[in-house]
């Protein structure tokens, strides 16, 4: 008998042709580049063995008055795995799919070098004035507009001996140590980092990151575990690169952004939830931090252009773009496929999250 696998969106022929001509896969896609239908998803979810859904869908699910035990229920007893084509996965009912024995594939590491880069870039454009500079050249103003000593002057990413630069990471994953690696060729000297609660500070990865960069950049002083107040003072720049959810929701309140150097950049990468809106939007307003880099907001996609964080000149905001590389996308399509195929052929998924095991998830601050 064939297993029937349900995918949300077209992801491309390269692609799902690995699941149609699967001999033992019955493939039912929606076939547009937008949110399925209501009635389309309910439909045909029933009887499924697999999903393959993305990380819009649970917007989407809540919007037709759904909730995502009744997808699953729909589904019935057949289902047996929920495959995101995402690194995040707090769109995803994880205590449903615990309580309905439903595993829980996602895809991890394919997007490392993809969000760093993004990561770079942002923190490269929020500091030098990159969102604002960019509207005055497409509005025609450059040509009213003669070259002055210090305008468009923006806070520098680089470092050098005499003036040292401090980033700083809240949450130090993959995602994180990509971005570093990328950093320390901009001769910045110091990185700080916080993680969560419960997990100890990574001292054998800091040693070893140390020597490795001192080889680079022989100015560079080492990596350390710090509180987040430490985190919020020292750094020039700070990412902020920790998993979404209610544990990690606000992490970046008014108190925190208080502690923040009047010459540092915040950088966000991975979810608009941890920060807070308003907070930031003060906190750029009346100058507590020198700009912002966003690829997420809370809210989104619904930020209208009378958004505060839209309004603020040095707010620079990205539509949810951090993994949109062609090779990256492809690479996250084709896992969340070969993660489904792994179930159904009772063979190991290559990036599994447990979604039993319960997590402890409480950041220090
Ligand atoms: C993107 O935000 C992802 O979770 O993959
Ligand atoms: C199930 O479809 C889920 O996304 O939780």
């Amino acid at each position: 008998q064939k297993s029937k696998v349900v995918v949300t969106r077209d992801l491309g022929t390269d692609v799902l042709g690995r699941l149609s001509e699967n001999p033992f896969v019955d493939m039912v896609v929606w076939p547009q580049d937008c949110l399925c239908d209501r009635d389309w998803l309910l439909e045909n979810v029933e009887g499924a063995d697999g999903l393959v859904v993305m990380l819009t869908d649970k917007a989407g699910i809540i919007k037709w008055n759904l909730s995502r035990s009744y997808v699953m229920d729909t589904a019935g007893a057949n289902l047996k795995v929920v495959s995101t084509m995402s690194v995040g996965y707090e769109h995803v009912d994880l205590a449903g799919l615990a309580k309905r024995g439903v595993r829980l594939g996602y895809t991890p590491d394919v997007l490392n070098d993809a969000v760093a880069d993004l990561s770079v870039m942002l923190a490269l454009m929020a500091g030098r004035n990159g969102g604002e500079a960019l509207v005055h050249v497409k509005n025609g103003e450059w040509p009213n507009d003669s070259w002055s000593p210090f305008s468009w002057c923006g806070s520098q990413l680089s470092g050098t001996a005499g003036r040292p630069r401090t980033v700083g990471f809240l949450g130090f994953g993959r995602i994180a140590q990509a971005t570093l690696n990328r950093l320390v060729g901009f001769g910045i000297s110091r990185c700080v980092y916080t993680t969560r609660i419960g997990s100890l500070p990574k001292r054998d990865l800091e040693e070893s990151l140390t020597e490795k960069y001192r080889g680079v950049n022989p100015a560079f002083e080492g990596v350390r575990h710090v509180d987040l107040k430490t985190l919020a003072r020292e750094s020039d720049v700070l990412f902020v690169l920790a998993p979404g959810g209610a544990e990690t929701r606000h992490v970046v309140d008014e108190e925190l952004l208080r502690e923040m150097k009047r010459t540092s950049v915040l950088v966000n990468t991975s979810r608009g939830s941890l920060v807070d809106s308003d907070a930031l939007a003060k906190a750029l307003r009346q100058g507590w931090i020198w700009g912002a880099g966003l690829d997420v907001v809370e809210g989104e996609p619904n930020i209208s252009a009378d958004h505060p964080l839209v309004q603020e000149p040095r707010c620079v905001i990205m539509p949810h773009i951090g993994s949109a590389t062609f090779a990256t996308r492809k690479d996250m399509a084709n896992l969340a496929v070969t993660n489904v195929l792994a179930v159904l052929s009772n063979e190991p998924m290559v990036s599994e999250k447990s979604v039993s095991q319960d997590k402890v998830e409480t950041w220090n601050n």
